[in-house]
């Protein structure tokens, strides 16, 4: 009995490293345009006995220097209400983190860090991703007409002169 213990904790041992092996991936970039609608990878390794797993999500505006909770939602962060959604199956069996932002505006640009908990006291952390919200929103076609205006006008003014020059 005495010669099993040894053995026995070195396989606990094992088993207990087993269990902090976790690794949260996303990817570094990912871009989006406004009122779209996008889904915010993460993807993670956990030994299926963590069954106190979850997940939480927080998120630093550009040039910010602190991290926000966003999901589960918190009370501060009223912005995000409503448009923020996790499939829970996808987590529980596939191991599958990914947040899925809607109707999109440039002030969700920043970085989204993902955090997987494994116990109540131990989480593992992604490397973050960083959301760029790139593309014309709805109504940003008058800014370009009114950008092309002066521009429209000159050309016509070219356009007429050089007629005029030629004909001469
Ligand atoms: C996170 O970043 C570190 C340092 O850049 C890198 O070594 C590591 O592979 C990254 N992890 C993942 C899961 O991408
Ligand atoms: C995010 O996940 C979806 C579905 O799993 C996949 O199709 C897509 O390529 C992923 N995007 C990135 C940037 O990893
Ligand atoms: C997105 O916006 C549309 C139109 O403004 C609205 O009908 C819809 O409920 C919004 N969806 C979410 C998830 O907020």
């Amino acid at each position: 009995m005495c010669r099993k213990l040894p053995i026995w904790l070195v396989l606990q041992r094992c088993l207990l490293l087993q269990g902090s092996e976790v690794w949260v991936y996303q990817p570094p970039e990912q871009r989006a345009s406004p009122g779209g609608s996008m889904l915010l990878n993460c993807t993670f390794s956990a030994t299926p006995k963590a069954s106190k797993l979850a997940v939480t999500w927080v998120r630093r505006a550009p040039g910010g220097s602190g991290e926000v909770q966003i999901y589960p939602p918190s009370s501060q962060v009223t912005e995000l209400h409503g448009r923020i959604a996790l499939d829970s199956g996808r987590f529980r069996h596939q191991r599958d983190a990914s947040l899925r932002l809607a109707n999109l505006t440039r002030h969700d640009a920043g970085l989204y860090r993902c955090f997987i908990w494994t116990s109540a006291t131990s989480s593992h952390a992604g490397n973050g991703t960083e959301l760029s919200i790139l593309g014309e929103g709805p109504g940003s076609g008058v800014r370009h007409w009114a950008a092309c205006g002066p521009l429209g006008v000159v050309a016509a003014i070219l356009l007429i002169l050089h007629a005029r020059v030629c004909r001469e």
